[in-house]
């Protein structure tokens, strides 16, 4: 049907006849000529069309926007180059013009900003359009590469069940209703870890998969119901073999795919630093703003707000200095006071060092007041506060004070243009074996109930599993954890008892995760992995910040498939088959 992509012809191909195909791009009518930009996914070319050739030019007037349409014709020089297309310096001068297929009424002009909702319904225009090429194409290219790398190194690629049992990984699951087994239910993979877990026990050694997994959970810019993992396990492995490996990968696919260098060794810092420091278990290491622990100034200050966390070992009391930032208007602080009570901030104080000299005089703050002169002296002390500055102060509970205190680092550094142009990826280790769950009275674990802790005795991990350190990681880079994973749990005494400590029964246990248990009781080795989030990896590669723009057909945030319209109601006869009885009206959206 063509003979050249529309994107790569060139001056090698002046005087030659070609044929192209392609989408038009822009139409310019003029009374003598018509001038075509003509798109494919390898780019643009110009092609004229003259009067003077009758036919071509009663076509060429037919046509519109997105009309998809075969041009043959001869390459010529352009009297005038156009550097900023790749074709610039040629263009097809027509000799005849084709209609594949009309486009009438688009809903929306391609080069044009469309709202998400009209993307999301006519994905395929929006996928049309070059930004979204690029983008996808620089996940296919990830995806080529990993898949080399590890092709390379002997991994072996299997495949594990979409209908499956639940593995829980903390979402909700997705079910399937079984025709056959009535009243019983598939559960859609949350990642496909017991069955690599498994894998390891039947002797295949080091597996990988590009697997999809399915959460139901609250989605968010990087979050999807579905999304694609590079799921690694290796058998006979301690941390450490895993973490070289899966960085040297890492930085393989970079160099490859980007053409950038990452650090030649990742720097890792433990859960307790990160959430520390950057009031996160992500932290974003291109913003140079930390975070800083002013309880010892403020244990004997009147001020309950203060004097209160400062005394409790679960409350706490966090500082952070923006530098320059006594510019900040009433309006700005209101705004960032806003901003942190949706992560739970009760309010957020301020101090203004308009001039350090001058002690308590130099400083504008509201809370000020109810600090003495040590108090405020050591608090300044402890920032590093300098003339100029705005020094925050958050104080409550100590995973509340975290999260706004964490959040507002970010939000000043994206405000304020700190965010450094580079690539900062690191480990994130010894993350807590359990977190308390308040609203369900119990442990729940923070990475999955198959991580391994770092304690090999049963009775050390039951005497003191509120602080028990895990054999888990994750590598983290620019804000985003982009792969987690740990060493596991490989005897089933252990197993058995992380699962009690979970609060999870023997009779659970056993018609959960039986299957597991048994296996574990036939030799299975010592192993560990990891899983990327390759849609997130993609995503900071393309430079966005929506994994929806690396994903071809992705879900809004409410969960739903605006092109296909799913979910979408069925015929009751499919439901009685299924022997699922719907017990609410069904919504319309
Ligand atoms: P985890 O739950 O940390 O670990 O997932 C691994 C990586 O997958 C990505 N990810 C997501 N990406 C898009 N949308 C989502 N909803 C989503 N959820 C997770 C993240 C994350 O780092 N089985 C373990 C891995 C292991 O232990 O080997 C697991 O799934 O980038
Ligand atoms: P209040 O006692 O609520 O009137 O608050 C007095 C000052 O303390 C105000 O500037 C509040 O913004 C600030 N404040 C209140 N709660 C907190 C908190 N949890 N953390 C930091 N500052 C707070």
């Amino acid at each position: 049907m063509r003979t050249h992509y529309c994107g790569l012809i060139d001056e090698a191909l002046v005087g030659q006849t070609v044929t192209l195909c392609g989408w038009v791009n822009t139409i310019r009518l003029q009374s003598h000529v018509a001038f075509v930009d003509l798109r494919d996914h390898e780019g643009i070319a110009q092609v004229v069309v003259d009067r003077d050739n009758a036919d071509a030019f009663a076509v060429a007037g037919e046509i519109g926007y997105e009309y998809c349409v075969r041009v043959t014709g001869s390459i010529r020089k352009r009297l005038a180059a156009n550097d900023k297309l790749k074709t610039g310096t040629v263009e097809l001068l027509a000799e005849r013009v084709e209609i594949l297929n009309a486009a009438k009424d688009l809903p929306f002009a391609l080069h044009e900003n469309p709202n998400e909702d009209m993307r999301m319904t006519y994905r395929y225009l929006d996928l049309r359009r070059p930004e979204m090429q690029r983008m996808m194409r620089t996940r296919i290219k990830l995806v080529q590469a990993l898949r080399r790398y590890l092709d390379a190194r002997g991994f072996q690629d299997i495949e594990t069940p979409i209908l499956t049992k639940a593995t829980p990984e903390g979402a909700r699951d997705y079910l399937v209703p079984s025709r056959v087994h009535a009243g019983q239910f598939y559960a859609l993979p949350q990642s496909p870890q017991l069955f690599k877990q498994i894998l390891m026990m039947a002797g295949f050694d080091r597996y990988y998969q590009i697997a999809r997994c399915f959460r139901d959970e609250d989605l968010r810019a990087d979050r999807q119901p579905e999304f694609t993992q590079l799921d690694l396990e290796f058998a006979f492995v301690e941390e450490q073999d895993v973490q070289d490996f899966v960085e040297e990968l890492i930085r393989h696919v970079f160099k490859d795919v980007q053409g950038v260098e990452l650090d030649a060794s990742f720097p890792r810092m433990t859960w307790a630093e990160a959430m520390r420091r950057f009031g996160s278990d992500k932290p974003d290491l291109r913003i140079a703003l930390e975070l800083v622990d002013v309880a010892d100034a403020l244990k004997h200050v009147e001020f309950k707000v203060f004097a209160e966390p400062a005394n409790d070992p679960a409350g706490r009391v966090a500082a952070l200095r923006l530098p320059d930032g006594a510019s900040l208007s009433r309006k700005d602080i209101d705004l960032l006071t806003e901003y942190v009570a949706r992560y739970g901030a009760k309010g957020l104080a301020w101090l203004k060092v308009d001039d350090l000299a001058k002690g308590r005089e130099g400083v504008n703050s509201p809370v000020a007041k109810f600090l003495d002169d040590a108090a405020l002296a050591a608090l300044l002390k402890a920032t590093g506060a300098q003339s100029g500055d705005i020094v925050f102060v958050g104080a409550g509970k100590w995973k509340t004070v975290t999260d706004f205190m964490g959040a507002l680092r970010l939000k000043l550094g994206k405000d304020r243009g700190l965010v450094e142009n580079s690539w900062r990826p690191l480990w994130v280790t010894d993350f807590p074996m359990f977190e308390y769950d308040d609203e369900a009275q119990r442990f729940v674990a923070l990475h999955h109930p198959f991580t391994a802790p770092k304690v090999d005795d049963i009775a050390d991990l039951r005497a003191n599993a509120a602080n028990a350190v895990s054999r888990g990681y994750d590598m983290v880079l620019n804000g985003a954890e982009i792969g987690g994973g740990s060493i596991r749990i490989h005897r089933p005494e252990m197993q058995s008892a992380v699962f009690e400590l979970l609060g999870i029964g023997a009779a659970e246990a056993e018609a959960k995760f039986g299957f597991l248990l048994k296996a574990l009781k036939f030799g299975a080795p010592p192993h560990g992995g990891l899983a990327f989030g390759i849609d997130r990896i993609a995503a900071l590669m393309a430079g966005t910040e929506s994994i929806r723009d690396v994903i071809a057909f992705p879900k809004t945030t409410s969960a739903q498939d605006l092109m296909t319209d799913a979910p979408s109601l069925v015929p009751d006869a499919q439901l009685k088959e299924l022997h699922v009885k719907v017990a609410v009206e069904p919504s319309n959206g």
